[in-house]
């Protein structure tokens, strides 16, 4: 295979670019957590395509046999285009890998490599070891976008985490009175929402609790996918009696000193927030957006805890001081993070910026 220079696609078969595009979007349609997202599509051996699978929930069928359930007969002697690498191992499903070469297919197409250690090429060799012929890789798409949560997951055992914000142009994130809705306009505010239908987990702090009792919960019109579980942060001081996200199974961390606790409750212990980004790993959450206020943002910021950036900036001026976007002293320039921009574009009246810690 000639896979040419700087990533141009000489050479590389139209149908494979062709189903691997529809792969990607495939993929990207539903996010199965702590399982990856994964599209697949199959070619018939005359290069036609037959049929499109998707991974939809853990422990539903992987994308893989999805397609190949899909193509029967027609998968003989053809090839699958999938986003990542086959699985070779038994989870809740059986190895992809023994369903692959069951099926007859002759090639398979793998966006990329799978970092679960329990895969790890694993599924590559099987194929090969199998006589199916196999690439790796396609030039021009970067099969990992699909879900970049779940390759930092995998890698580092902890969630990707979010922040997300929202000012005036001039830097403010809530009036002197604590009020804060809405800053931003309604485009904004409806993309915010479609970055918590990505997230498994929304986290805020015990202020923002105390203040604007959020239900965290993903409200678009048709949405019916499923909502992140709500994180809250406590320090040393009380919790409310009541609050609404207390009815969707929050997961409560208390970083300071513990006192007498909610009735019914339960409240986690945790060292510092790197221990509880270390947690929510552990419990397999993938995508954790971050809502909270200044505090909050200062503390991520300043545990080097913040993986993106996404910054709504909303089209109107304070024209005066309330709460800045963190809180604490900005002593020198010296202390300044640097960021790479990786988008700036108009949503509405308001500018979005997507960000990442350089
Ligand atoms: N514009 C926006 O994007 C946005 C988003 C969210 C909130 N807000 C606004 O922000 C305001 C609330 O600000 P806030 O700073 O109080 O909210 P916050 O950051 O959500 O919560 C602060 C509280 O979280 C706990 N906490 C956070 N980090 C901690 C750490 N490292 N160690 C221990 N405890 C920690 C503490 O709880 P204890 O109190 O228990 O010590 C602290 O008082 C409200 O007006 C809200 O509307 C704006």
């Amino acid at each position: 295979m000639s896979r040419g220079t700087n990533g141009n696609r000489i050479g590389w078969p139209q149908p494979w670019l062709w189903a691997m595009e529809r792969a990607v979007e495939a993929a990207a349609a539903h996010r199965p957590h702590p399982n990856p997202r994964v599209g697949a599509v199959v070619l018939s051996s005359s290069g036609r395509p037959v049929a499109t699978g998707t991974h939809r929930a853990a422990g539903s069928p992987h994308a893989e046999i999805v397609a190949l359930a899909g193509a029967g007969s027609d998968a003989v002697g053809g090839t699958l285009v999938v986003t990542l690498e086959p699985c070779a191992h038994h989870g809740r499903t059986a190895p992809c890998v023994d369903a692959i070469a069951a099926a007859g297919i002759s090639r398979v197409v793998v966006g990329v490599v799978d970092p679960d250690p329990r895969v790890s090429g694993a599924g590559v060799a099987a194929l090969a070891f199998a006589g199916i012929a196999v690439e790796v890789g396609v030039p021009g798409i970067d099969a990992e976008a699909v879900d970049p949560g779940y390759f930092h997951h995998r890698r580092t055992g902890r969630p990707r985490m979010t922040l997300k914000l929202a000012a005036t142009l001039d830097g403010q994130t809530a009036a002197a009175d604590g009020t804060s809705q809405w800053i931003t306009g309604a485009a904004a505010r409806a993309d915010a929402h479609r970055l918590r239908a990505d997230a498994d987990a929304v986290m805020i702090g015990a202020g923002t609790l105390r203040l604007d009792d959020p239900s965290l919960d993903v409200r678009l019109p048709g949405y019916t996918g499923a909502q992140p579980r709500p994180v809250v942060i406590a320090g040393d001081r009380a919790l409310p009696a009541a609050a609404s996200v207390y009815r969707r199974h929050p997961l409560v961390y208390r970083l300071g000193r513990s006192g007498a606790e909610p009735v019914g409750l339960e409240v986690l212990g945790a060292a510092d927030l790197p221990a509880v980004v270390k947690d929510l790993g552990a419990r397999m959450l993938v995508d954790v957006l971050v809502e909270g206020g200044p505090t909050l943002a200062r503390s991520m910021l300043a545990a080097g805890a913040v993986d993106r950036l996404v910054l709504y900036l909303a089209g109107r001026l304070a024209g005066g001081l309330g709460r800045p976007l963190f809180d604490g002293v900005f002593a020198t320039l010296g202390d300044a993070r640097d960021l790479h921009i990786d988008q700036a574009i108009a949503i509405g009246g308001d500018l979005r910026i997507v960000a990442r810690p350089c």
